[in-house]
């Protein structure tokens, strides 16, 4: 597959396109960066891992019956991945209070749901990512009905999917983000990345942040929280 030229540099990824129009290249990076790029960081071999994990993810969601963008790991850091129009939405499903959530409703981190939630952010740098219903999403036209249905749908299988793996590994999920996109043909698959970097993982024993909050929150020991959740993913035989 060869890669051409650079579609889009984000800020955790670079997009390549490829010989095949309906494939693009996903090349990882170390860049780190917080609170819409105001902090900004480097953590070593992020990029390796949240490949691989992320790659693992979809593969084992694939497997429960969500469509992904996933076709192929490339090399440590590259991914084959079917191109998609990305709807602009951050899908977000949280099991346990935190972050944004703590904070805007005044709830203690670790206070666990009965059931999950599901939120949405319009994914615009400009607007800092605000968070928008379903009915604001239809009158922007970001997506159909019947689209956020799937969507809400895929999102909380996901959780469902993952939840259980992640605890099979020791590790608790509290809360994630996710992206979907459309193929040429409409059909809604997961794209973007599951990874410390859109995912809250604590420890399930101590409770330990093993994600991206250790960059956020500056609680150090941020590469070691990246191996170890890898570690852990790697040590679960079952796939
Ligand atoms: P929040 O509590 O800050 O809203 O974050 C919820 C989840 O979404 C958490 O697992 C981190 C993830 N996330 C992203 O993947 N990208 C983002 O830009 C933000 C703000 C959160
Ligand atoms: N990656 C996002 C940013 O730079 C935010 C985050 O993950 O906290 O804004």
């Amino acid at each position: 597959m060869m890669k051409s030229e650079q579609l889009y540099e984000g800020k955790a990824k670079k997009v390549f396109a490829t010989d095949d129009p309906a494939l693009l290249i996903v090349d990882y990076k170390d860049d780190a960066t917080a609170f819409n790029g105001l902090k900004k960081g480097t953590i070593a071999g992020k990029g390796i891992i949240n490949n691989q994990m992320s790659n693992r993810l979809m593969q084992r969601l694939e497997r429960a019956g969500i469509p992904t963008h996933f076709v192929e790991e490339l090399s440590e850091r590259e991914t084959l991945v079917k191109r998609v129009e990305i709807i602009p939405l951050e899908v977000i499903v949280r099991n346990i209070a935190a972050g944004s959530f703590s904070k805007r409703y005044g709830v203690p981190e670790g206070k666990v749901f009965s059931a999950p939630t599901i939120e949405y952010s319009y994914k615009n740098d400009e607007l800092a990512d605000p968070l928008i219903n379903t009915s604001h999403i239809l009158a922007l036209q970001l997506a159909r009905a019947d689209e956020m249905e799937t969507i809400r749908r895929y999102a909380l299988r996901v959780n469902e999917v993952l939840s259980a793996f992640w605890a099979e590994c020791g590790v608790t999920l509290v809360d994630f983000k996710l992206e979907f996109g459309r193929l040429p043909d409409g059909t809604i698959i997961l794209a973007d990345e599951i990874s410390p970097d859109t995912c809250r993982l604590w420890d399930s024993k101590t409770g330990e942040k093993l994600d991206k909050d250790r960059f956020r929150r500056d609680l150090g020991g941020v590469e070691d929280a990246y191996a170890e959740v890898m570690r852990r993913l790697c040590g679960h035989g079952g796939n």
